[in-house]
């Protein structure tokens, strides 16, 4: 199978953990290859998620200006080219982003333009999420969601809390959430991955989204996974990542084919493709080495992904047609 030429759905992508080196050496040069290699990538195994999210400062603080912010835009959709990436989601923190001054505002428009001409340039489609993070206050998880709402006819298309969820608890981002469903924005957050299936349940109660980033720990509640089929609960699932922070020893002991194989709507995913060290095609690869996954698998997790995306039902259609033409599905 040539991983590489089947076009690829990706839902759950950190804008700040993905820099290649060329991005990085051009925004500072001072960084060589092998600094970039101990600095922003994570050892094989890190010693849980809050030790693996340290590589994503070095990330962030390379895109301070609406100049690094273009050029960290741009540099991703290469690398969504090369794996032949038709649709993504991109997210990021805004409030990240202001250490040179930027305003909140001024980081998501110059981060939206960026992202509007990458989009013409390379017929990639792809939406922006912004991210609330789990050790904000209540106050900036309402900034952040406001952005949302402000920017809500652009390609921004959805909110998100990410960071470290078995740190932080949920009461702080509560608000947040519900001013999304009141202003119909999409919602995903990131649980059941430092934390059990007790935290998915947590989040689905108290931030209601469509969609789940990682959830993988669901696997550990049956009754869980029964929620999230009959409620059409999306998992944005990103293996290696979760091997990576030491979620499971190996490959292998992985859920991801568990879950596929129990029905529950799941995407496949980098997360943060250079603190992982990974590409989506390389993820592929190691889902059919490990579990043999065939191309109706992939077929079957991409046409989730797009029934998941944040994005109308017209230009879903449009991406399907595309993506049944390169799995050669008539
Ligand atoms: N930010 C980047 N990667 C993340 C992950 N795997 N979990 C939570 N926050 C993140
Ligand atoms: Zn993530």
């Amino acid at each position: 199978m040539n991983f590489q030429r089947l076009p690829k759905v990706e839902l759950h992508l950190h804008l700040d953990c993905g820099l290649s080196y060329k991005v990085v050496s051009k925004i500072d040069p001072s960084v060589t290859r092998e600094s970039y290699l101990r600095e922003f990538i994570a050892p094989a195994k890190c010693a849980n998620l809050a030790d693996f999210l340290t590589r994503a400062v070095k990330g962030y603080k390379l895109m301070q200006t609406k100049e690094q912010l273009q050029l960290v835009v741009y540099d991703l959709f290469n690398q969504l080219a090369a794996s032949n990436t038709l649709y993504a989601e991109i997210r990021f923190a805004p409030l990240q982003h202001l250490e040179k001054g930027l305003r909140p505002y001024e980081v998501v428009a110059a981060t939206e333009a960026a992202t509007a001409i990458a989009v013409a340039e390379t017929g990639i489609e792809a939406r922006l999420i912004l991210c609330t993070l789990r050790h904000f206050t209540e106050e900036q998880s309402m900034e952040t969601v406001k952005l949302a709402q402000q920017f809500k006819e652009s390609y921004v298309a959805g909110f998100d809390i990410a960071a470290d969820e078995a740190g932080f608890p949920v009461i702080n981002h509560i608000n947040a959430f519900k001013y999304a469903k009141e202003k119909g924005i999409h919602c995903t957050a990131h649980a059941g991955e430092a934390k059990g299936a007790e935290s998915v349940w947590e989040t689905l109660r108290y931030f209601g989204p469509t969609r789940i980033g990682h959830g993988v720990r669901s696997i550990e509640d049956p009754k869980l996974v029964e929620h999230l089929k009959k409620h059409n609960i999306h998992l944005e699932i990103c293996p290696s990542c979760n091997v990576q922070i030491g979620l499971y020893d190996t490959y292998h002991e992985h859920p991801v084919d568990q879950l596929y194989r129990a029905g529950v709507s799941l995407s496949i995913n980098t997360d943060a493709p250079t603190i992982v060290d990974i590409t989506l095609t390389k993820e592929y690869q190691r889902l059919q080495e490990v579990f043999g996954w065939t191309m109706d698998d992939f077929y079957t997790c991409n046409v989730y992904a797009l029934q998941a995306a944040f994005i109308p039902v017209e230009l879903k259609d449009k991406l399907l047609m595309k993506l049944k033409a390169g799995y050669n599905i008539h």
